[in-house]
């Protein structure tokens, strides 16, 4: 059989790392595709050191590319929303097959462009876009296909849980550390991106909807970072017997379904807290299955690439089928997406990590007890730590248990009303994920 021909647009890490893993498993892949998938063309500003073309056609010209009647697929790895966007619609137009890496296209303009897709006919193939290598869209979509998912909870930016990672083991600082993963090729280009978590939420709006059959909300999704993260509050987590991470969290309720990403203690004990580095994991708990949890590198040259060949083989194997009987791109059939709303983050509800901190008078404690229980909020646990010598106050962390979110708002309101509460005060989600 004729070998299935491939352009790329974008040769930088990700396009580098497809073009080797492509040309160096060539024969592995050809035996699982049942036809070979060659490299016709490559769209690129500039050479990339780390990947040799050899005699494969280049051009700076993305369109050209997209144009070329030779090309069956067109793989995006350019990134952004704006020139991707119009690449991969033109490619769609053109009755072309698209995969792409580009969470952030997917999560904001992917009900545009799978409808678009729809109606010619051709495949967008996303695997990449999310958890670097770890199959988990394939996991979820097709694998769990059995199941309800009642939640799923995921490390889902490498840049951001490297940086956890080596202010809490080696105490080194935010910058340097983002440094690093930017001379790694982990960070985003704009790196506000990983730290502030708003690639992590593009992933989440993209689990989501293959999770529970939603459409694409990422403008729904609720977002905070790790920049504002302090070391007292990481220690403070450790000696309680937690740990933080940043998490993404899409659970379904009754009311509707929550999306957020922020900051998360979460027991030490469980795997999913000892996940390090630029290592991601995505926990989904499905009412058959029960929890399963999926673990590999979420960025990097190879390991991306690794989930952009496996679409390409995917799309190689599915080229002759029927379009009404391929794998919907958000795992349920177009027309039967639910409208189950998303939940604004005052109505979501989880278990909350506070810091006072407190003048040492007494009868500091019985005021902090009386404002909680009057909102029917149930303390797990509550630390008193020794008065700070730089500032005479004295910190109390307290867990609570599981409350809707805009009761400790207003607890957090009446808490910084005391006279004998400093400042404001910390608040950080926590997650049992049990
Ligand atoms: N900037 C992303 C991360 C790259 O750090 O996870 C992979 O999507």
């Amino acid at each position: 059989m004729k070998p299935v021909k491939v352009g790329i647009c974008g040769l930088g890490n990700v396009g580098g790392g497809t073009f080797n893993v492509l040309k160096r498993n060539a024969e592995e892949i050809a035996r699982r595709a049942g036809r070979g998938i060659e490299v016709a063309q490559i769209a690129t500003r500039r050479p990339n050191p780390k990947c040799h073309t050899g005699s494969t056609p280049t051009c700076s010209d993305v369109f050209e590319v997209v144009d070329n009647p030779e090309i069956d697929i067109v793989v995006e790895l350019i990134g952004g929303y704006t020139v991707a966007r119009e690449v991969v619609l033109k490619a769609i137009a053109n009755g072309k097959h698209v995969v792409t890496a580009n969470k952030a296209l997917i999560a904001v303009h992917g009900n545009e462009i799978f409808a678009r897709a729809r109606e010619q006919g051709v495949i967008v193939a996303f695997e990449a876009s999310v958890a670097g290598g770890i199959p988990v869209i394939k996991a979820i979509r097709e694998g769990l296909a059995a199941n309800q998912i009642n939640w799923l909870a995921g490390i889902i930016n490498g840049t951001g849980n490297f940086i956890l990672t080596e202010m809490r083991e080696k105490g080194r600082t935010f910058e340097d550390v983002l440094k690093e993963a930017q001379a790694l090729g982990y960070a985003e280009a704009d790196p506000t991106f990983d730290v502030e978590g708003i690639d992590a939420a593009h992933k989440l709006t993209i689990l989501a909807s293959i999770a529970f059959g939603i459409p694409l909300q990422f403008d729904k999704a609720y977002t905070e970072g790790i920049s504002r993260l302090a070391t007292a509050d990481v220690n403070y987590a450790e000696a309680l017997g937690y740990r933080i991470k940043h998490l993404g969290v899409a659970r379904r309720t009754a009311a509707g379904i929550e999306l957020r990403v922020h900051p998360t203690l979460i027991p030490a004990d469980r795997l999913i807290a000892n996940v390090n580095g630029v290592m991601n994991a995505v926990m989904v708990n499905g009412d058959a299955v029960g929890s399963t949890l999926y673990y590999g590198a979420g960025a990097g040259m190879e390991p991306t690439a690794s989930a952009v060949v496996a679409d390409l083989v995917d799309v190689a194997r599915a080229l002759t089928t029927d379009p009404n009987n391929r794998v919907p791109h958000l795992a349920f059939q177009p027309d039967a997406l639910s409208d189950h709303p998303i939940l604004p983050i005052g109505a979501c509800e989880s278990a909350y990590y506070l810091r006072i901190q407190a003048k040492d008078h007494p009868g500091v404690l019985a005021q902090v007890a009386t404002i909680l229980s009057e909102r029917g909020i149930n303390i797990e646990s509550i630390m008193q730590k020794e008065v700070e010598e730089h500032d005479g106050l004295v910190p109390v962390i307290l867990v609570t248990h599981r409350v809707v979110e805009q009761r400790i708002d207003d607890a957090i309101a009446a808490l910084e009303a005391l006279d004998d509460v400093v400042g404001s005060v910390v608040r950080i989600r926590v997650e049992q994920l049990n």
